[in-house]
C-alpha cells in the first residue's frame, strides 16, 4: 500500500503536535473559540506518521478524525492542552506547536447559563499561559521546537519576535490575512524562519504537501542541530 511504499525516513522519532483550536467556557452552554479548523496540524501528524514517526497529537475541537496510527488526545481548553503537552514533553524529540491557543479565558465561568438582561453584557478575560513559551524554557539540546506565527500585519518582524522570544528552533509565519491561506482553509502561503533567521518562502500549495516541505526542513536541520 501507500503506506509502506513512502520513505521511512522520520522512524521511530518521538514527534509532539498540537493541532485545532482551544475553547475557552463562558457557561455551561458557550464558549469563545476560534477560526482554527485543525488541517494544518492533522496534515503535519499525518504525514510524520506516514514517515514512520511515532506520533501524539493533542488536538483542540475540529472536525477532523486522524488515522488509527497516530495517538490523538482531544482538549477543550489552553489549560487541558497544556497539561497534556507537558506530559509528554520530556519524551518527545520534535515537537510542533500548530494549535491556535486562545490567548485569554473567561476569568469566572458561570456555573448556570447566562440569561440575557441587560442592552450590554461584559465579561473579563484573564490571560492563558503561553504553552510554547514555557516550553522553550524548558527545552534540551536534544529536542527540537516548532512554532507557528498567526500574523495579519509586519508578518516577518513579528514572527522572528516570536522565534526569539520563544526560544524556537523553527517558526512557520502565516499571513492569515491574505486569500487561500491561514484559518480553514485547505491551502496556505507561508515563510519558514530558523533560528539563524534565513527565512523560505513557500508558494501557495495544499497544508498536505506544506506538512511534506515543513517535515523536510526540520528533518535536515534536526540531524545537523541535535
Ligand atoms: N501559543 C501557545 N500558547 C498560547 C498562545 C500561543 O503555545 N497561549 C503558540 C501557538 O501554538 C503558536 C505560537 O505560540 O505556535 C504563536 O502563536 P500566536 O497566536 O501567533 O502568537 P502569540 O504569542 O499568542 O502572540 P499574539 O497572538 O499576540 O500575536
Ligand atoms: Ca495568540
Amino acid at each position: 500500500t501507500a503506506y509502506f511504499a513512502c520513505v521511512q525516513d522520520l522512524k521511530g522519532k518521538r514527534i509532539l503536535i498540537s493541532a485545532g483550536g482551544t475553547r475557552e467556557p463562558i457557561d455551561p452552554v458557550r464558549y469563545i473559540g476560534n477560526r482554527s479548523s485543525g488541517k494544518m496540524g492533522y496534515a503535519l501528524a499525518e504525514e510524520a506518521a506516514k514517515r514512520g514517526a511515532v506520533v501524539t497529537l493533542i488536538s483542540g475541537q475540529t472536525a477532523l478524525t486522524a488515522s488509527s496510527r497516530i495517538d490523538v488526545i482531544k482538549v477543550e481548553t489552553a489549560k487541558q492542552m497544556q497539561d497534556h503537552i507537558e506530559e509528554k514533553f520530556a519524551d518527545s524529540e520534535i515537537i510542533i506547536m500548530a494549535a491556535a491557543v486562545a490567548d485569554y479565558c473567561v476569568e469566572e465561568v458561570a456555573s448556570q447559563k447566562i440569561k440575557k438582561s441587560a442592552k450590554t453584557l461584559t465579561i473579563t478575560l484573564k490571560k492563558n499561559p503561553d504553552i510554547l513559551l514555557n516550553l522553550g524554557q524548558k527545552k534540551t539540546k536534544d529536542q527540537f521546537l516548532v512554532g507557528f506565527a498567526a500574523e495579519t500585519q509586519k508578518l516577518l518582524a513579528f514572527a522572528k519576535e516570536k522565534l526569539e522570544r520563544k526560544n524556537l528552533d523553527m517558526i512557520i509565519a502565516n499571513d492569515v490575512s491574505k486569500k487561500n491561506a491561514g484559518f480553514n482553509t485547505d491551502t496556505n502561503i507561508v515563510k519558514i524562519i530558523t533560528r539563524d533567521k534565513s527565512v523560505e518562502d513557500v508558494p501557495m500549495m495544499k497544508k498536505t504537501a506544506l506538512a511534506s516541505i515543513i517535515l523536510d526542513r526540520i528533518k535536515s536541520l534536526y540531524n545537523s542541530e541535535t
